[in-house]
């Protein structure tokens, strides 16, 4: 297979780089949405509760008013809550790892004939970022291994300890080439999932065995920016 240009390869860099962009964006927008305004509005409702009380007997007309400006603004609370839930719509920060993780399966099942499970318990609790990156990691393999593998199996199992948690998508179908994909132009999903172990400090492998098995291992531990991995045998990346 003929190797992609630099500028090809730039351009996939540089669509890593958006995409990563916009996860981080839409992360900042909902956090300024939650945290600031919503609580500006917020006050501003508890302010217009007090008037009400004090001009209740002095003048009952701007009692009217204040109850208006009250349902406006809780309409404005309730959109501002919506739209700060709807950017982040990854379910980790609401419902954490565990649960997050048995939703996404759930998401896959209609569309994968073959055995999904699932062993997932609630971890020990991680940094936020690196939840979400366990998470994201956990998207693009779950969907890789339903779309790619042909397998009849696929296996999802979080390992938690005190001062190590490990994630592991397994499945058992067709492989494939790592080192030659990798250097194919199409898919984000290998170079994402490389980047997020990245940026979160993850030991991150995957490792394929052609005809036999794919599997995608992360690691954090607590506390120490994570060694390399072996984990024997296969195409890594
Ligand atoms: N679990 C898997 N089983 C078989 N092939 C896989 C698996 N994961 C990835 N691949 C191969 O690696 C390629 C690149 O994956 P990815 O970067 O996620 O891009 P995309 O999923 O958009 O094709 C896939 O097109 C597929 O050929
Ligand atoms: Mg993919």
């Amino acid at each position: 297979m003929r190797e992609p240009g630099p500028a090809r390869r730039s351009l996939r860099e540089l669509l890593l780089l958006c995409y990563r962009e916009r996860d981080a964006e839409r992360l900042r927008v909902s956090r300024l949405l939650h945290d600031e305004i919503g609580q500006v509005l917020s006050a501003v409702g508890l302010h217009l509760d007090v008037l009400r009380q004090e001009v209740r007997d002095r003048a009952p007309e701007i009692v009217g008013r204040t109850a208006e400006i009250q349902s406006i603004l809780e309409g404005a609370v309730r959109q501002v809550r919506r739209l700060s839930y709807e950017l982040r719509p990854e379910p980790v920060e609401r419902a954490g790892l565990g649960v997050a993780l048995r939703q996404l399966a759930d998401r896959y099942r209609p569309s994968f004939a073959g055995r999904l499970s699932v062993a997932c318990p609630n971890p020990a609790p991680l940094p936020p970022a690196v939840a979400l990156a366990f998470f994201r990691i956990a998207e693009q393999a779950l969907d890789n291994a339903v779309r790619h593998s042909g397998a009849a199996r696929i296996g999802l199992r979080l390992r938690t300890g005190k001062r190590r948690t490990s994630l592991e998508i397994r499945d058992n179908g067709s492989g494939f080439d790592v080192a030659r994909t990798r250097r194919r132009v199409r898919g984000l999903g290998l170079l994402l999932m490389a980047s997020y172990a990245d940026d979160a400090g993850l030991d991150f492998t995957l490792t394929s065995l052609p005809k036999r098995t794919t599997i995608v291992w992360v690691v954090y531990r607590a506390g120490a920016r994570p060694a390399e991995s072996d984990n024997g045998g296969g195409d890594k990346l």
